[in-house]
């Protein structure tokens, strides 16, 4: 590792008002999510090991590479927006997205169950493993020369072109509704780390949360829902980003939103380089801190996952919360921000493994040492 930036969000203390309620208060979305194939919520696992070597009380790992047999959390929101657009047009023959990857599985996947087409646009540099994956479910894939940002815009204006319906799980001035859709389709997850924290209404059951940020829709969603069902007893929120993909940070830094340069990341599915418009808010105003995390920190935590009994399957971007938390623990540049989250040896951590082995030569490459030609 070489250096870890950070930034202390309200420095004062805890954030302000949660603005955004409307849009996360849709009945519903629970039952929905229990009625798809392989819906069995994905496991919470404490990691007694890691919190001893991290010198904290405890430690949760909320597993999202066994989510619904897609290696990812990213159907929660997709397959949620895909219901709702149905319920009010069901004649919507075609779907489209731009992705990094797990975002277009997902909209492909919820577009399969329905038996509409779906159209994939993937940015410049995508793994050929992550294309073929989207391509099986028999949706149409078009891989770009530009990064994420333009991929995004491009998706965007051939749908309107082809009278396609875009489901984009990133939301800018006058694309809103979807985004949101989305954004409360990922409260699955946390609803379902409450409930097997048994830890509705009252003590939140964990002191911090680490979110990994993309565009921030999962971690919109996370701050939602820590602020509205703990209050001043929610864990402390902190946010994860590369350092190449730093738009969260630079955002934060600049108090408006700021579009950065995403050269390229390890973490595929954190390389974007605007926040969405709708998440904004909410991060600015719910998150604790953020960390900007360099590409190195990550394969350790993957071989950190693979060696827990029984193993956990991390991807490059699922892994990052955890190096993220080790960095935060370890890391002597990181005191204030620890002070600030006032983390003690009791304190209890929740890391979430956003992402499978998605890209399967990269993952044996960087957790068994196994060069593939
Ligand atoms: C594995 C993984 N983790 C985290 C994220 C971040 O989610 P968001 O883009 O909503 O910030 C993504 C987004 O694609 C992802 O694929």
């Amino acid at each position: 590792m070489n250096e870890l930036d950070c930034i202390i969000n309200h420095p004062e203390g805890l954030g302000g008002d949660i603005p955004g309620r409307s849009a996360f208060e849709e009945p519903g979305i629970g039952a929905f999510h229990r009625s798809l194939p392989g819906r069995a919520p994905t496991p919470l696992i404490e990691a007694a090991g890691i919190a001893a070597e991290l010198g904290l009380g405890k430690v949760y790992i909320k597993d999202e590479a066994r989510r619904c047999d897609v290696k990812a959390f990213k159907i929660l929101g997709a397959s949620w927006a895909v219901h709702r657009l149905l319920r009010e047009e069901p004649g919507i023959a075609t779907f489209a997205t731009a992705t990094d990857g797990n975002h277009g599985m997902a909209l492909a996947t919820a577009a399969r169950l329905h038996a509409r087409r779906a159209v994939v646009f993937m940015p410049r540099g995508t793994a050929k493993a992550r294309v073929e994956r989207i391509r099986a479910t028999g949706a149409v894939v078009e891989v770009l020369e530009v990064d994420y940002d333009e991929t995004v815009r491009h998706a965007a204006a051939t749908a309107e072109r082809e009278g396609w319906t875009l489901v984009q799980d990133t939301a800018w001035p006058g694309y809103e509704v979807v985004p949101a859709m989305i954004q409360a389709g990922y409260l699955t997850l946390f609803r379902e780390v409450a409930e097997q924290l048994g830890a509705f209404g009252g003590d939140p059951g964990i002191d911090l949360v680490l979110l990994p940020v993309g565009v921030g829709s999962l971690a919109a969603a996370g701050v939602w829902f820590h602020h509205h069902s703990y209050g001043d007893r929610r864990p402390r929120l902190v946010a994860v980003e590369p350092r190449n993909a730093g738009c969260l940070a630079a955002s934060l830094a600049a108090g408006e939103p700021r579009s950065v340069a995403a050269p390229g990341t390890l973490m595929a599915g954190l390389n974007c380089g605007t926040v969405s418009s709708i998440a904004w808010p909410l991060l600015r105003d719910g998150l604790d801190g953020a960390l900007l995390l360099d590409d190195d920190a990550v394969p350790p935590a993957m071989r950190r996952y693979a060696n827990l009994e029984p193993a956990v399957v991390s991807g490059e971007s699922g892994a990052a919360g955890l190096a993220a938390l080790t960095e935060l623990l370890t890391s002597t540049a990181l005191e204030p921000l620890r002070r600030h989250l006032r983390l003690r040896p009791d304190s209890r951590a929740l890391v979430l493994n956003t992402e499978g082995d998605t890209d399967p030569a990269t993952y044996r490459r960087l957790v068994e040492g196994v060069f593939e030609g």
